[in-house]
């Protein structure tokens, strides 16, 4: 167990994300709740995980799947009670792992009493607490245009107003210029801090500070201002992890937000490397250049060496399955969901597994009208009103959805892979009967025991939390090599990551050292050797 009283206990530590709407499903209705994850805490404890981020489980209508709150202080019913919660909180801390919950401060549900008070007139005082802006119907503030897709501004015909939104309508905007809402956030935090939460996932955390009329969304002028202030009034006081999602970092601005001596956030949470096998729009998929990806990790282990934190993942409720994306989800879903996890937890930053992640989940086709995304919906839409073939749109579907990593987690072979009794609000992959965490459990030489081990050594090599980073052969188009140095020791990162076999050149120093972790059993380091489809490993070589 770590010991989180430990400055930056974190960087030691790897962390499990929980998509509690699909995780485990304890009374029947189809959904999962917080009482399912406390039954699978012994499971995550065998895996080895130190911190779980949880989606929301705030009161929400669900229009973005808890990512629209109506009550930040209220666990949804859909989930169980506030109870359930502390429950959650003791039970998981008993075992070595913290809550972290996921918090959604740039925006709230338009059902939140806020906006509900705030629609009431221009005097009322939750007016000012999101964006509102005077206007003629049907004549937008400006073309700003939301996430979700459409402009970012609903007309109010009461009020005679537009407000402001960056995801769908009814996720209308904060107005973090208002220092009651910041105040109401913080004491909000304080509160679920008080009972025990050790960490926070901050959603779109560089949006807050956003600035429409200047047609700014992320890295808002005052971003680091608020950051600082609610790192002082909301998280300083202890141990407290956070988590920054930031789809605007970039290595110019990533040590702002999480540089050692800026008290603002533990680590940043970018998607420089997830934006790669994509033209520039999200749903246009182009094939994954390595040469480049491998610069793009370069730039980022290289840039906030000593100077800041990196969160390490590949995949998330946002994104596809790893595996069926980067790897080979049929021939080779083991050798290259291995091989992914090794090529992940030798780098400096804290990983972060999602669930499923460690049995190789993967990506699910469903007919269109089986998805539950807005997102997916309203691209769906839209292309369809453009003229896009049905068929090139499935094929982004496929690819690209968020719906993929969030069909329910696969525990067994029996009915609905065991998350639920009941009818599961969204469709669960067929392939439970073979992937599932039964069977995963049962074969000693599963994806679940090598992210067991990888999770083990990342608790037993400070070199992998200390150690430079340097890429092997950077301008081959087939493997992903590194090596992490320190003055004692190296570690030496190999992976293949084709379906073809690859000879490689080894250093005389790393055929002395251990294998510490691999994806292929009869490994025989040599000077010359050839690594089979997908083949990767770890290597420890003590030098002092
Ligand atoms: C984040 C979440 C995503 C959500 C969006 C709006 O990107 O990860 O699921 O839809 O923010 O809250």
């Amino acid at each position: 167990m770590l010991d989180k009283t430990q400055k930056d206990w974190w960087k030691k530590a790897v962390f499990y994300q929980i998509y509690p709407k699909s995780f485990q499903d304890t009374t029947g209705n189809g959904v999962g709740d917080l009482q399912g994850i406390i039954e699978h805490l012994d499971y995550l404890e065998t895996l080895g995980i130190d911190g779980i981020w949880l989606s929301p489980v705030f009161a929400s209508p669900q229009v973005d799947n808890g990512y629209d709150i109506s009550n930040y202080r209220e666990i949804d019913a859909m989930f169980g009670t506030k109870e359930d919660m502390v429950k959650l909180i003791q039970e998981a801390k008993k075992r070595g792992i913290s809550i972290i919950l996921d918090m959604v401060l740039n925006h709230t549900s338009d059902k939140h009493e806020w906006f509900q008070q705030a629609i009431q007139s221009k005097d009322n005082p939750y007016h000012d607490y999101y964006i509102f802006r005077d206007g003629k119907e049907g004549e937008y503030p400006n073309d700003m245009k939301a996430v979700f897709g459409g402009p970012a501004w609903k007309w109010i015909p009461s009020l005679e107003q537009y407000y402001f939104f960056q995801f769908s309508p009814q996720q209308p905007d904060l107005n973090w210029e208002n220092e009651k809402v910041r105040e109401e956030l913080y004491d909000m935090i304080r509160m679920w801090k008080s009972l025990g939460v050790e960490g926070f996932r901050l959603d779109v955390i560089d949006q807050i500070a956003k600035e429409p009329d200047n047609h700014i969304t992320n890295n808002g002028p005052k971003l680091h201002t608020y950051l600082q202030e609610m790192r002082e009034k909301a998280f300083v006081d202890n141990q407290i992890v956070t988590i920054g999602e930031a789809w605007g970092a970039n290595i110019e601005n990533a040590s702002l937000f999480c540089g050692e001596e800026r008290n603002e956030l533990s680590m940043v949470f970018q998607f420089e490397h997830m934006c790669l096998d994509q033209e520039n729009e999200k749903w246009d998929v182009k094939d994954l250049d390595l040469v480049q990806l491998k610069d793009i990790y370069n730039k980022w282990q290289q840039a906030l060496y000593q100077k800041g934190w990196n969160s390490l993942f590949l995949d998330n409720h946002d994104l596809p399955r790893i595996v069926s994306r980067w790897g080979n989800d049929t021939l080779y879903r083991k050798e290259s969901a291995k091989m992914l996890a090794i090529f992940l937890h030798g780098m400096q930053g804290t990983p972060f597994i999602y669930q499923g992640e460690e049995i190789g989940m993967t990506n699910c086709k469903m007919d269109i009208h089986e998805y539950q995304d807005l997102e997916i919906l309203n691209m769906f839409a839209d292309r369809i009103s453009k003229g896009y073939k049905k068929e090139d749109i499935m094929d982004s579907i496929y690819a690209r959805g968020r719906d993929n990593a969030r069909t329910p987690m696969q525990f067994s072979n029996t009915k609905n892979g065991g998350f639920s009794t009941g009818k599961p609000w969204i469709k669960v992959n067929e392939n439970y009967k073979e992937i599932n965490v039964e069977e995963a459990l049962q074969d000693k030489d599963s994806i679940f025991y090598t992210y067991q081990k990888l999770i083990s050594i990342r608790k037993h090599y400070p070199i992998l939390q200390e150690g430079s980073f340097t890429l092997i052969e950077p301008k081959d188009p087939d493997t992903f090599m590194y090596k992490r140095e320190s003055e004692e020791d190296t570690m030496v990162i190999l992976c293949n990551w084709r379906e073809k076999e690859k000879k490689i050149i080894l250093d005389k120093e790393w055929i002395s050292g251990d294998i510490l972790v691999s994806n292929y059993k009869d490994i025989l380091l040599q000077e010359e050797m050839v690594l089979r489809p997908y083949e990767a490993m770890m290597i420890y070589v003590r030098r002092k």
